[in-house]
């Protein structure tokens, strides 16, 4: 029997050597250690033993189903090797085809416009500041000096969620809310962000657009600073020789308030159709920092004084790119993306 069993397996390792495939190779598997091996055979005549000679070849046995296993694993191990061999050899990497480009994306306009202006200021000590678009009547209009019923309120018609909170229509509650947290600091912070106006929307009006706040808290802070801090902003993002002006204006948290233009930079201030043949664009809202924004934020008006400025960053983004339609900020058209 042992005899058998030698033959057997010398047999079995030949025909497992021979193999090449996994498949091959399963089949010899069984066909060896199988229901219908001649394994089972023998296996099936060790009753007729005596338990002397049953112990050897149930030994004989066990190292033959051992042997062809490990035979098997190897054989397995070797085929693995030698497909991805042969892959590494036949499979070539061309690096010189042109590969499948996919579009990329840029920075919408008013992004850009916005990050300009962050470093522009950034570059002049200020901070970021931020505030919920979601906004209280009280920090949206109460604290700026707009008390309810206050006709101004009129130009900031609102999306309300209930009769306390709203939609934010400017982003100068930023103010109250930097006061209110920085108590009594000095402050020089811009926040950028969207606002919120019930506006029917054509060529120059959006439901939604965006704004940057500007607010400097200290004790010696004048309407010079704003100008000089405001002639900054007017070269930096619309050319070295562009000049300012103000003009007096109405905001109900700042007095004196101002409008301020650049001279246009289109046509140098000669006039054109981008100024309206006046030499100028205006280009923000701006004031000293009312008494009674200040005192209800915790600032004592006696000590402290500050100003503030309001710019809509669709219409800079607008001037500067000649883009004659607010709209074609919103809708996602990528003929008009691409270009920038
Ligand atoms: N909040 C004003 C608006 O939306 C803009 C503005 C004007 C902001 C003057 C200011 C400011 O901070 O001083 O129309």
């Amino acid at each position: 029997m042992n005899q058998k069993l030698k033959l057997l397996e010398q047999e079995a390792k030949d025909a497992i050597r021979g193999v090449s495939t996994i498949a091959k190779l399963r089949e010899v598997n069984s066909l060896y250690l199988g229901s219908k091996s001649p394994l089972r055979e023998i296996m099936k005549t060790i009753k007729d033993l005596t338990n002397e000679e049953k112990k050897e070849v149930g030994m004989e046995i066990n190292r033959f189903k051992a042997m062809i296993t490990e035979e098997v694993e190897i054989k397995e191990k070797q085929i693995q090797e030698d497909l991805i061999q042969r892959r590494l050899e036949t499979e070539e990497i061309d690096v010189t085809l042109s590969g499948t480009s996919f579009p990329k994306g840029s920075i919408h306009p008013l992004t850009a416009i916005t990050e300009e202006i962050e470093d522009i200021f950034i570059g002049m000590g200020y901070k970021i500041a931020e505030g919920p678009e979601i906004e209280l009547d009280t920090y949206n209009f109460e604290m700026l000096n707009l008390p309810q019923g206050h006709p101004a309120r009129e130009m900031h018609d609102s999306f309300y969620i209930n009769p306390n909170v709203l939609l934010r229509t400017h982003t100068s509650p930023v103010q109250v809310r930097t006061m209110l947290e920085e108590k009594g600091k000095f402050l020089k912070i811009i926040c950028p962000g969207r606002v919120y106006r019930r506006d029917n929307d054509d060529a120059t009006h959006s439901h939604q657009f965006m704004q940057i706040e500007g607010l400097v808290i200290g004790t010696v802070v004048s309407m010079s600073d704003l100008k000089g801090t405001l002639s900054e902003l007017a070269k930096k993002m619309f050319g070295e020789n562009r000049e300012i002006r103000f003009r007096p204006s109405f905001f109900p948290f700042t007095e004196p308030s101002v409008e301020v233009d650049v001279t246009c930079f289109k046509c140098n201030g000669k006039g054109c159709s981008l100024c309206k043949n006046t030499g100028w664009i205006e280009i923000l809202g701006a004031g000293m920092v009312h008494p009674n924004v200040l005192k209800m934020a915790g600032y004592d008006p006696d000590i402290y004084q500050g100003f503030a400025f309001g710019m809509g960053i669709e219409r800079v983004a607008m001037l500067r790119y000649e883009i004659d339609d607010i709209r074609v900020f919103y809708t996602n058209d990528v003929r008009f993306l691409k270009q920038f």
